[in-house]
């Protein structure tokens, strides 16, 4: 099916020559007047790109703009010879690309085309960014899938750098084979060398049967040796080896075994000042870091921030079954301007934990909670200590669970609901204090949410059910929760319940 072009009449003349350029190159088209109802255009059109030949500065151009975001639609901005600053132009409107008039029709098919392979590319990867960043992250992705040399990709926690290894290896001739991650952090160091090279029986206490490593399991595909920076030097000495000649040994094992495994490695602390501390072999370090990327942290590419929230929300939306209009344009302002040092897996809690939260089915700056509207782009940047204390995982149990409750929270409200005589509903009105609402049946521990109570109100008062239903017990509580005892004892006193 041929690929289809709006393209809007503000510069008639160029738009007639570049349709008739797109149309002899087999693009199927349509031409609008932006002052038309485009939205109607674009819903009856479903185009696959956008061309904007004029009025950039206007507000019907940002409109139809928002509109191809929400469908991920690329879009062609015609610049104008004189405009001082394209560049600044493009990234406030959110264009994917642009180019200066006079336009040549050739040229605008090209890009066209450009557009719409990588389009097809992100969508097949999920990688969701406009920025110059993720689109360089994006050409490397293609440049590095067909061959098979060592890929060390590094970035802050939740930059998305396990969806860039996936993606790499997806678009690899190896798709389809098995893609293995090991996080090289989690697990003391002879545990991790006997999950990653396996182990005999009997090679150690504990060891009863046979144990394939991982490296076995990934042969044919790709394994991703997650935050390798904290590997040990006796483990790194035998990665080494086997990124030198494919071979190793189970532990306790005698018969070299060889694989046929791509290597990714990822880090989420600069793993050049580990080399130059000693910590990190050097010798290594060059076998890793055969191609390399970089995830700049979010906060280096907010322009991604907006096109990233909404469509999460659609994504979130669609997955709750929720009813859910959008963002309001200050908290979006929000959310582009706060610090998110747990970069876009935080970000994409947020929108998560608010599509299903936010009363009134659109966000608005008062469900954004405090924490992340305080730490605005005005505010000191808080210096972040090394990767682990980031809290984009902590953070992420906490949405969560906050998520799941008020799933059960609707459920349970539903069942409570069809037996109105037995259970009185208590509507808590706008900003009222914070009651976790008790029903009778039973579920002393299940808290409810009201209009007017906060992210911070449920979740004091998810803590509170959790203390109930452990009787006070913080560990037990703290484990029900899944966050860390002291983060727990933090929260306590923060919501002063000590
Ligand atoms: N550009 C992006 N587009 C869409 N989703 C993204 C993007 N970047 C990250 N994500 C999402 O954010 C979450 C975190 O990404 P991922 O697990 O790849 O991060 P990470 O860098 O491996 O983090 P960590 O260092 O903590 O392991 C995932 O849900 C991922 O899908
Ligand atoms: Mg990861």
């Amino acid at each position: 099916m041929a690929d289809r072009v709006l393209i809007t009449t503000d510069d008639l003349e160029h738009a007639v020559r570049i349709n008739a350029q797109l149309e002899a190159a087999g693009f199927e088209t349509t031409l609008t007047s932006s002052q038309d109802d485009v939205r109607h255009a674009v819903q009856r059109r479903d185009p696959d790109c956008i061309i904007l030949t004029g009025g950039l500065h206007d507000a019907p151009a940002a409109h139809l703009i928002a509109l191809a975001h929400d469908r991920s639609v690329s879009t062609l901005g015609l610049v104008e010879a004189t405009e001082p600053d394209a560049t600044g132009l493009a990234r406030r409107v959110g264009l994917t690309a642009w180019l200066f008039k006079p336009v040549d029709p050739d040229e605008a098919v090209g890009t066209v085309r450009r557009l719409l392979e990588r389009r097809r590319l992100q969508q097949r990867t999920g990688i969701i960014g406009e920025s110059p960043a993720i689109q360089e992250v994006l050409v490397k992705i293609e440049q590095m899938a067909p061959v098979t040399a060592t890929v060390l990709i590094e970035g802050e926690s939740g930059t998305g750098k396990e969806l860039v290894a996936r993606a790499i290896h997806d678009l690899s001739p190896r798709r389809g084979k098995p893609f293995i991650a090991v996080n090289c952090a989690a697990l003391p160091d002879t545990l991790l060398e006997s999950e990653l090279f396996g182990h005999e029986k009997g090679s150690f206490t504990g060891a009863t049967e046979r144990r394939l490593g991982r490296f076995e399991l990934a042969d044919t595909g790709t394994i991703l040796l997650d935050e390798v920076g904290e590997m040990a030097p006796a483990t790194q000495v035998k990665l080494l080896r086997v990124l030198e000649d494919r071979t190793f040994f189970r532990v306790g094992g005698v018969q070299p075994i060889k694989v046929d495994v791509r290597v990714i490695a990822a880090t989420n602390k600069p793993i050049k000042e580990a080399v130059t501390l000693g910590e990190f072999r050097d010798d290594l370090f060059y076998r890793l870091n055969v191609l390399h990327i970089d995830l700049p942290p979010l906060r280096e590419r907010r322009a991604d921030i907006p096109i990233l929230v909404r469509r999460f929300i659609a994504e979130f939306a669609a997955a709750h079954e929720r009813q859910f209009r959008g963002i309001t344009p200050e908290a979006l302002q929000i959310l582009v301007d706060a610090e998110w040092p747990g970069n876009v897996r935080q970000l994409r809690n947020l929108v998560e934990s608010m599509v299903v939260l936010a009363p009134g089915g659109e966000i608005r700056a008062n469900d954004i909670p405090p924490d992340i509207r305080e730490h605005g782009r005005g505010l000191p940047v808080r210096v972040l200590g090394p990767a682990r204390d980031v809290p984009g995982r902590e953070l992420e149990f906490i949405f969560r669970s906050l998520v799941e409750l008020k799933l059960q929270v609707e459920d349970l409200r539903r069942r409570l609901e069809d037996r109105p005589h037995r259970v009185e509903v208590i509507e808590v009105g706008h900003g009222a204090p914070v009651t976790p609402i008790e029903a009778e049946v039973g579920a002393d521990t299940e808290v409810l949410y009201r209009r007017g109570m906060s992210m911070a109100d449920v979740e004091r008062a998810t803590i509170e059910a959790a203390l109930r239903e452990t009787k006070g017990n913080r560990r037990k509580a703290a484990e029900l929760l899944g966050i860390g005892e002291r983060t727990l004892y933090r929260k306590l006193k923060e919501y002063a319940l000590v």
